[in-house]
């Protein structure tokens, strides 16, 4: 496939939707074709899917197994209609979250079996795998001042059912991030998402320059 994939991980209000928006407008500047998407979602069946797993009303009573099953939907029907297609004819993919986040949460986070989740995963990515994964790291107290100052703004801004699950739950998210950037850490680069978003996005234009995914030269031609 002639394009490249670049996944965004990270905990909750890491910066990941900002920071997908400011490198899209970076590439497209330079006249490259970028699509981004995100996980749940992309497809119309996903989007569906989303605002199941997201609905406050399901909180604590969808098992872990249930959860995976229906992120795994959303991501074979993203895949196979909206990423691979955008790959072959050689567009720049940014996915917000992939199956880094089904490890981290679901495995992390909900302890179930990590063999077990990568057997369904490799079902459901069909062997499309992210040339570049960028893990935007922020503390556990930064996440929860940023979800704090959106809850004040917003009085609308909606908690979901994994922003109800819990300090120990995203200490644990964050600890499996951690050991699958430690696993692979030449596809998951870790960056800081501490400080500005200019700053954060420089890293990420740091980072795209030291690894060799073809992707830089594109972006300074
Ligand atoms: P977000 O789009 O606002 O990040 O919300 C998606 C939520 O779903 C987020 O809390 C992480 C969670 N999630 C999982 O638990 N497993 C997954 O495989 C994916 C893609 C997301």
């Amino acid at each position: 496939m002639s394009g490249r994939f670049v996944t965004f991980e990270g905990t909750d209000k890491a910066g990941k939707r900002t920071q997908i928006r400011i490198l899209a407008e970076t590439l497209q500047r330079r006249g490259h074709q970028v699509i981004t998407v995100r996980e749940p979602g992309g497809t119309l069946l996903g989007e569906r899917v989303r605002n199941v797993l997201m609905s406050p009303d399901l909180s604590g009573l969808m098992t872990p197994q249930a959860e995976v099953f229906l992120f795994s939907a959303c991501r074979s029907e993203l895949v196979r209609s909206v990423i691979r297609p955008a790959l072959e004819s050689g567009k720049v993919v940014l996915c917000e979250r992939f199956f880094d986040s089904t490890l981290a949460y679901q495995g992390y986070g909900r302890g179930l079996d990590l063999e077990w989740l990568r057997e369904i995963i490799d079902y459901s990515i069909d062997g499309v795998i992210p040339d570049l994964t960028l893990l935007l790291q922020v503390s556990v107290s930064t996440s929860y001042e940023r979800r704090a100052r959106l809850t004040s703004m917003d009085s609308a801004f909606r908690q979901d059912i994994f922003e109800q699950s819990g300090e120990s739950f995203f200490s644990r998210v964050e600890q499996g991030f951690k050991e699958l950037a430690k696993e692979e850490p030449n596809r998951i680069q870790v960056i800081d998402g501490h400080g500005s978003i200019k700053e954060v996005a420089q890293r990420i234009l740091e980072t795209l320059e030291r690894c060799d995914i073809g992707l830089w030269f594109w972006v300074w031609q």
